[in-house]
């Protein structure tokens, strides 16, 4: 069976202990969208790995990791993963794969990111500064965009690398006044790029298309949350990729048709980081006791996170227009020890009642909650290895989430570690 796991929310949702425990049975993990801007962490043991590009499987020594051609890929972050990996013992060689069509995060984009954004003052979209957008709008530019497979050809590369260079010096110094960069410095780190990461580069659109031929399980993790989707999300307060699962085949030549199950991640409330609507944000003492107990700081910026309530009328938006039929609920143990929850079943805007999540950025900062409210616990879950021993509290918070999305619930974290993840089945 191939799946897909895809964040449900504005990302952080933990989607890297998902894929890593769901990659136990799969051969193959894909990641196919975004770029250094995701912070995957996955806990084994005592050891944290930090990931921002690999795939979550590649921690798991026999799995394949593929990068495809959706995403955007700083050449620099990858190779100091890659060195961290084997730092611990882990060998991506033959076993990893980057698409030639993935497009390459370069200095300057992130140069930009950071001019654009500096400029925008208060109207800024608080993005990672990454180079995320300016690498995506390269991209659909085309004139000056670079891809994987022109690390091949590295002579040919120095000359459009001058070109793009005086482009961006022109553009850089009439918007901003910045100092102009110089493409010799861009060059030469080029050329340390393709020694280390060529190797890698294949048709992985081909590799994919032959592993599911030859009955592989694969896994495509995605990146961020639905609610940043460049085309479904909270517009312009979003990332610049189709990060719901509907960027999935787009991002690797994969078809959804060949996906059977769509797991969506949700932390049992919500966070949000960078700026734009959050209408459950709690900015209160409820807001910091989520954010201190659930350590609700960026794996990618350290920024803090903002927190606040469940918002089950955007999760249920977003397993509708990502085709989900099973929900992973990560952090239901840091609740403990609220008196009481309360989930946002309904928005009302204008005086109107909605339970359609409008990603509308005008329309949803004028969203009033409609919440239920349900009695909290004060047990420690973290122990908790079967759905039978939480709570009564825990359970009926579980059913009610249930009942308002309409998807069940297959998976409750409790905890950071692989083991505090309990599986639930399905009748
Ligand atoms: P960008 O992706 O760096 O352009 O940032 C655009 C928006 O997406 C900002 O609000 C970021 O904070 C948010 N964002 C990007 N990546 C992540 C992520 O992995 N988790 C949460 N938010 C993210």
């Amino acid at each position: 069976m191939n799946c897909c796991v895809v964040g449900l929310q504005w990302g952080d949702e933990g989607k890297g202990k998902v894929v890593d425990i769901l990659a136990e049975n799969c051969d193959i993990v894909v990641r196919y969208g975004g770029g250094a801007n995701a912070g995957h962490t996955v806990v084994i043991g005592d050891t944290k790995y930090a990931l921002h590009l690999l795939p979550s499987g590649a921690v798991r020594k026999s799995t394949v990791c593929v990068i495809g051609n959706g995403v955007v890929l700083d050449p620099a972050v990858l190779i100091d993963e890659i060195e961290m990996l084997k730092k611990h013992g882990i060998e991506l060689e033959s076993r990893f794969f980057i698409s030639e069509n993935a497009h390459v995060v370069l200095d300057y984009h992130k140069t930009e990111d950071r001019l654009r954004e500096e400029s925008l003052g208060k109207n800024k979209i608080g993005t990672t500064i990454r180079g995320i957008g300016p690498c995506y709008a390269d991209k659909i530019g085309r004139s000056y965009a670079v891809r994987m497979a022109d690390f091949r050809d590295m002579a040919k590369l120095e000359g459009k690398i001058e070109n793009i260079v005086a482009y961006k010096n022109k553009l850089f110094g009439a918007m901003y006044k910045a100092e102009p960069i110089k493409a010799a410095d861009i060059i030469e780190k080029c050329r340390n790029f393709a020694k280390a990461l060529v190797p890698y580069v294949v048709d992985t659109t081909q590799y994919l298309h032959e592993a599911i031929d030859a009955k592989k399980r694969v896994l495509f993790e995605g990146a961020q949350g639905s609610l940043l989707d460049l085309d479904f999300g909270t517009f312009p307060y979003v990332t610049s990729s189709n990060a719901s699962s509907l960027g999935m085949a787009a991002g690797c030549g994969v078809p959804a048709q060949m996906v059977e199950r769509f797991i969506g991640v949700v932390k049992a409330y919500a966070t949000r980081v960078g700026e734009g609507p959050f209408p459950t944000e709690q900015d209160n003492a409820t807001g910091e006791y989520i954010r201190d107990k659930g350590h609700e700081y960026g794996t990618t910026t350290g920024r803090a996170r903002r927190c606040g309530w469940f918002d089950a009328v955007a999760v249920k938006y977003s397993a509708r227009i990502g085709a989900i039929n099973e929900i992973a609920m990560m952090h239901l143990d840091t609740l403990k020890g609220i008196k009481e929850l309360k989930i946002c079943r309904a928005y009302s805007i204008d005086g109107k009642e909605t339970t359609f999540f409008p990603s509308d950025a005008v329309r949803l900062s004028k969203a009033q909650c409609v919440y239920e409210t349900l009695p909290g616990w004060d047990e420690d879950l973290t122990g908790i290895t079967n759905i039978d021993q939480l709570p009564q509290a825990a359970k009926n918070y579980l059913a009610a989430v249930e009942k308002i999305v309409n998807v069940p619930i297959t998976m409750v974290g409790v905890g950071p570690k692989r083991s505090q993840a309990i599986e639930r089945k399905i009748s």
